[in-house]
């Protein structure tokens, strides 16, 4: 009897760890056409339970997309969500109509086609809905993917770089569960953690060398302080927007909502072993969503996990690869934060109405207003932003369009992990200040704004956002007149540098929204006209491909 009894426990306990779940990765897809279709589905979270969710291309998140630093990308969004969305390249320089934000709404079974020059730093970026009032909903159920740039000046050194193997993709997720293990779309009680669409907790091999983790906060609201549980240290190589100067040698990383950063770990030796990773909530500032919040007033909004310490994932290391990456270079890129001498200086204040409230957020007093454009920046010029928070708890802001330096937080430089190109920073709360220098490079659009906002997403959805226009005295867009002879013709239009005209073989006209307006099939050598007499004043891009299907050039043009 006690002989089967003990049989039984065995076989029950190794039931258990074979159900250690294995942490997926996001699968890669490279090249210059991508698709992505926003849908809803079904994963199975938590064991033998379907939870209701949204992904791309799949049930919860989706597909890595991989870009080259300076080839030209066509993205078809294809809706199938059965409701609106939009789709934002977080942190990629392109300009307003590309950006995918509140303004570039794609409707249920329509396909939003943005193109664009990818003219970012290598580095990790990602993709998330945008639209105004629902960005939380539709995040929190699982819509987000990882965009990686790659660059030459990050591909000539020595890092690790086999995507899934020695260079993984991680995005951390707070959400809230309903008793019956459904998303609940609100983010102030954040009861549970993902980790790439898994419960925290589950299981990663790496191999016994230098790895890479690319660490995304995907989070509605909270952060993470990061960190292994016997306090191994690693070495952050990137923030946001590109490589930090040279390896920054850390136990602990906080990440804000929407932050990223990549690091390295040395495994090299730990064949065998398994390492825990972990949040230390209880060692985030006060006041940061995640841990001790601000005590004054009645609800604090602290959820049930806040102010404590838990396994994230547990890692397996694994057989070293061949050509296993050991040693950690010691220094990476130079990053140049653009002069601040002549900057034009702006200020951005974050309040809470009343002065105590956890949830009623504004920036310079205003809530957004998608017909408000907040101001208007010049094309080519540097501006010195002061972000001043007077509310009770941390508020991570970010800008879209560009990326920004830090200069200083809290009358402070800032710590080393903060110096390379980023486009989210925390502003400390009571009275925190931060200043970024930002610039306003290569698109101008006298229409469509970019945004600037909080990423706690019940922050902005309920309006802690803003947008401005930027905009140039000698418009970067040529502006056509058509005449009656030649619609539009391909002779008026200044061609993109090295286009090979002869290879062209159909031409696209898309409004800013990304609806096809006309397309031509066309022999370009021979000169050929397009009529737009007909379409509505406004800013247009012209898309040429070859036969392939390949996007050979990009012109956008305002028609008067
Ligand atoms: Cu990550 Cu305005 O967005
Ligand atoms: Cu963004
Ligand atoms: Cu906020």
């Amino acid at each position: 009897m006690k002989k089967i009894t003990g049989f039984l426990l065995v076989a029950f306990l190794a039931a258990r760890i074979n159900a250690q779940t294995q942490i997926p990765i996001p699968p890669l897809v490279e090249g210059t056409n991508f698709n992505l279709i926003p849908q809803t589905g079904l994963a199975e979270i938590y064991p033998g339970v379907q939870t209701h969710t949204m992904g791309y291309n799949g049930a919860i998140l989706g597909p890595t997309l991989l870009l080259e630093k300076g080839e030209t990308v066509a993205i078809n969004v294809h809706n199938q969500l059965g409701d609106t969305t939009t789709t934002h390249w977080h942190g990629l320089h392109v300009s307003p109509s590309n950006d995918g934000s509140p303004h570039t709404p794609i409707m249920e079974g329509d396909t939003w086609a943005p193109v664009f020059e990818v003219m970012d730093n290598a580095a990790t970026y990602w993709y998330h809905p945008h639209l105004h009032g629902k960005t939380l909903s539709q995040v929190v159920k699982g819509m987000a993917g990882f965009i990686i740039v790659r660059d030459a000046v990050e591909s000539a050194l020595v890092l690790p770089r086999t995507y899934g193997v020695d260079d993984v993709p991680l995005v951390f997720q707070w959400k809230t569960f309903n008793a019956s293990k459904q998303i609940v779309e609100t983010d102030e009680q954040d009861n549970e953690v993902l980790v790439n669409g898994v419960l925290r907790g589950s299981a990663l091999n790496l191999p016994a060398q230098v790895v890479r983790l690319r660490l995304l906060n995907g989070s509605s609201h909270r952060y993470f302080d990061f960190g292994f549980a016997n306090s191994l240290a690693f070495k952050q190589i990137a923030g946001d927007g590109g490589l930090l100067d040279a390896p920054v040698s850390m136990t602990k990383l906080i990440l804000g909502p929407g932050e990223r950063a990549e690091i390295l770990v040395d495994l090299t030796g730990k064949e065998g072993q398994t390492l825990t990773f972990r949040q230390f909530g209880s060692q985030l500032p006060q006041g940061y969503p995640g841990g001790m919040m601000m005590m004054m007033g009645g609800n604090n909004m602290m959820g049930p996990l806040d102010d404590t310490d838990f396994d994230l994932m547990s890692i397996h290391v694994t057989a070293p690869t061949a050509n296993a990456v050991t040693a950690i270079p010691s220094t990476l890129v130079a990053n140049t934060p653009y002069s601040q001498a002549g900057a034009i200086p702006r200020s951005f204040g974050m309040t809470a109405q009343p002065m105590m409230s956890m949830t009623n957020f504004f920036i310079n007093g205003l809530k957004f207003d998608m017909e408000t454009i907040n101001f208007e920046a010049e094309l080519g010029k540097t501006e010195v932003w002061t972000l001043t928070n007077s509310t009770m708890m941390a508020h991570p802001f970010h800008v879209h369009g560009l990326s920004f330096y830090v200069i200083s937080v809290n009358g402070a430089a800032p710590p080393l992990n903060l110096k390379g190109r980023k486009d989210v920073v925390t502003v400390p709360p009571m009275q925190g200040q931060v200043k970024i220098v930002v610039r306003f490079e290569d698109f101008a659009d006298p229409e469509m704004p970019y945004m600037y906002h909080c990423h706690i997403l019940s922050h902005e959805d309920t309006g802690m956002m803003g947008q401005f226009l930027v905009t140039s005295s000698s418009s970067s867009t040529t502006e056509l007149e058509p005449s009656s002879t030649c619609p539009i013709c391909i002779d008026d239009l200044p061609l993109p540098k090295g286009i090979e005209l002869s290879k062209v073989v159909r031409i696209e006209v898309f409004n800013l929204g990304g609806r096809l307006m006309r397309a031509l099939e066309a022999e370009l050598v021979n000169g050929a006209s397009i009529d737009v007499s007909d379409l509505p004043t406004g800013g247009y891009m012209m898309k040429m491909s070859d036969a392939t299907g390949k996007t050979v050039a990009v012109q956008r043009f305002f028609k008067n």
